[in-house]
């Protein structure tokens, strides 16, 4: 392969003459930093990565979602150094690079066939929002420092939050106050370290130790992170364990106990993490009923509503935040779902002296600017654990100005309606089944396991092997999985801005034929290894035979599957056949257990199968 073009030097590679022993200060480098920041280069190299940004969204739905490289395939093409002189217009051959050597290697999260995680919905304004952003490129961190941007932070939090239906007391018109930081991350550690120091200006900063926080063991592990680098114990992360039945949200009397059987081994409850949409399965937790409990016990509640957050947007969704009124934080990603490009996490206090209390800084000489004096200014580096911020409200605002209220609305219902569009074609289709009702746009189904092949035993192996085989197709779609109860499923995630009811209809079509062909190579496998047959051949082409292929893909097969058998009867594993009282010759491999019959099926698709030793090594 050709070397990547910014392999090239500037001056084709030789080596600069030294002047008389001294570090030159050569003239072209010069003249290419004087146009680092220079108007009429942004424009021309602007124009391009415009048109660059046009033709790959126009061209999106072409590539395939997920790429199949294997690790390390980039660093491979790269030089290990950068270089020390730049090609000529080397902006123009790294744009190359990128279409070339860049795009094929990435999953695109903006295609319309991305059903994976949740989606980082994205816009035009939010993308252009981002640009804006950097051009401008101003650092925010007190009011001084930037008052347009501070002040734009405060009214565009306060927009958002009515847009969502959320508390008066979280916005800085009700007392409250929000800003905007890069994850939910972040924003349950501000929270957590807040309510951290409050209870231990209460209690004494020496029982540290003695601090517990709740959660689910749905809770995102952003929770546990953030437990970890505020102090709290290890073994003083509750996780309470949730159940199908419940649709997997917290159950406000388990948590009750746990907090209850803390107190009384002398411990003391500090925070709960609720959600409003788990990563999983998208529950949802009681607000209402659990505020009631932790209030007993003088606990900070925060919800994390990362995903589902940007569905209160919609009247319709309100219900899933009653009671609200009672928590101290909230957050949530608009850029998973709300349009505003990566990254930007909106979070609300009721409380903003508790979260100033703890980030802020007082040792800030350089940082006090006269004009600030004497006002209640705020300043966002007390707000969040970084110094250096960015502008991220000019994005925010751009698209609540751009897309309005009603246009955010249209967007998460248009992927509600598809999301439900997926859910009636896998309860039309009884070899499915949903692992729990949907709620937003977010679909968890799973293929059931025939019982003649296992049932329950078989369900999960199955259903990892048809997300494989899903995934593999070409220009099929891209899902992910989870797995809740122990019970392993498949997640569809409607969410990217450009996918459209025919996606849907596709990726759906996609999972019933992968559906279609595992179920079918169950059946071969079953019929060779455990059905009463007159002969092994005849019973391995009948088997190849009933797909419908053309001739010669059918003889093809019927071969491999003669081989397959072959080669696993050629392992040793294949005692003598036994007749049955009709005559007929049985194999006794219906003593096996059906995981068995399933690794032959799917491990024999790759690789030689030595069934005896599979066996020997249980
Ligand atoms: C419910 C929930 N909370 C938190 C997170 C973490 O979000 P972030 O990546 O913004 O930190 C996610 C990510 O998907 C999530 O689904």
């Amino acid at each position: 392969m050709a070397p990547p073009s910014h392999c090239h030097t500037f001056n084709g590679g030789a080596p600069l003459p030294p002047q008389n022993g001294a570090i030159s200060v050569d003239t072209p480098a010069t003249a290419q930093c004087a146009r680092m920041l220079d108007a009429e280069e942004f424009r021309r190299q602007g124009h391009q990565v415009v048109d660059f940004i046009a033709d790959y969204l126009a061209g999106l739905g072409e590539y395939p979602v997920h790429p199949s490289v294997t690790p390390g395939f980039l660093r491979r093409q790269l030089p290990a150094d950068a270089p020390s002189r730049p090609e000529p217009d080397a902006f123009a051959a790294a744009l190359r690079d990128v279409r070339d050597i860049i795009l094929p290697g990435l999953t695109h999260w903006q295609s319309p066939r991305h059903f994976a995680h949740f989606p980082a919905s994205s816009s035009t304004v939010g993308a252009l929002g981002e640009a804006l952003a950097a051009g401008i490129n101003v650092v925010p961190f007190t009011w001084a420092a930037s008052p347009a941007a501070t002040e734009l932070e405060m009214v565009v939090i306060d927009w958002l939050g009515k847009a969502l239906h959320l508390p008066g007391s979280l916005l800085f018109a009700g007392g409250g106050g929000g800003t905007i930081l890069g994850t939910s991350c972040e924003a349950i550690l501000c929270a957590l370290v807040a309510a951290r120091d409050r209870k231990l200006a209460e209690i004494g900063g020496k029982r540290i130790g003695d601090l517990v926080v709740y959660g689910s063991d749905q809770t995102h592990f952003a929770f546990r992170k953030a437990a970890r680098i505020a102090g709290i114990q290890r073994d003083h992360c509750r996780e309470i364990p949730t159940y199908r039945d419940d649709m997997f949200a917290l159950s406000p009397a388990e948590l009750r106990a746990a907090m209850q059987g803390d107190v009384d081994a002398g411990l003391v409850p500090l925070f709960l993490c609720a959600t409003v949409g788990t990563t999983q399965t998208t529950a949802v937790d009681p607000i209402r009923e659990l505020c009631t409990v932790a209030a007993t016990h003088g606990v900070w509640v925060h919800v994390d509503a990362a995903y589902a957050g940007s569905a209160l947007v919609c009247p319709e969704f309100r219900d899933v935040i009653a009671g609200a009124e009672a928590v101290d934080s909230f957050s949530m990603n608009a850029h998973k779902w709300l349009l505003a490009n990566n990254d930007c996490c909106a979070m609300w206090v009721k409380t903003p002296s508790a979260l100033v209390s703890a980030l802020g800084t007082e040792q800030e000489y350089i940082l006090k600017d006269a004009a600030a004096d004497g006002h209640d200014v705020v300043d966002y580096k007390d707000w969040s654990t970084t110094l250096t911020r960015r502008f991220r409200a000019l994005k925010l605002w751009l698209v609540l100005r751009c897309y309005g209220v009603e246009g955010l609305r249209c967007h998460v219902r248009s992927h509600v309606r598809m999301a439900a569009a997926f859910e009636g074609m896998v309860r039309a289709d009884a070899r499915f089944e949903l692992v729990t009702p949907r709620r937003f746009a977010l679909v968890c189904f799973r293929l059931r396991s025939p019982e003649k092949y296992g049932g329950e035993k078989t369900a999960n192996e199955l259903n990892r092997r048809l997300l494989e085989e899903v995934n593999a197709a070409s220009s099929g779609p891209y899902m992910s999985s989870g797995k809740v109860g122990g019970v392993y499923m498949l997640r569809c995630a409607v969410g990217s801005t450009l996918t459209e009811e025919r996606h849907v209809r596709d990726a759906w079509k996609v999972v019933q034929d992968r559906a279609t062909s595992l179920l079918r190579k169950m059946e071969i496998i079953y019929s060779v290894l455990v059905k009463p047959r007159n002969g092994r051949g005849d019973t391995a082409k009948a088997a190849a035979g009933a797909r419908d292929d053309d001739d010669s893909a059918k003889k093809a097969r019927a071969r491999q599957l003669t081989v397959r058998t072959t080669s696993i009867n050629g392992a040793g594993c294949r005692p003598a056949e036994e007749e049955d009282a009709d005559g007929a010759r049985r194999q006794p491999y219906g003593k096996l257990a059906v995981e068995d019959l399933y690794a032959v099926v799917v491990i024999g698709e790759a690789t030689p199968v030595n069934f005896s030793s599979r066996r020997r090594a249980k």
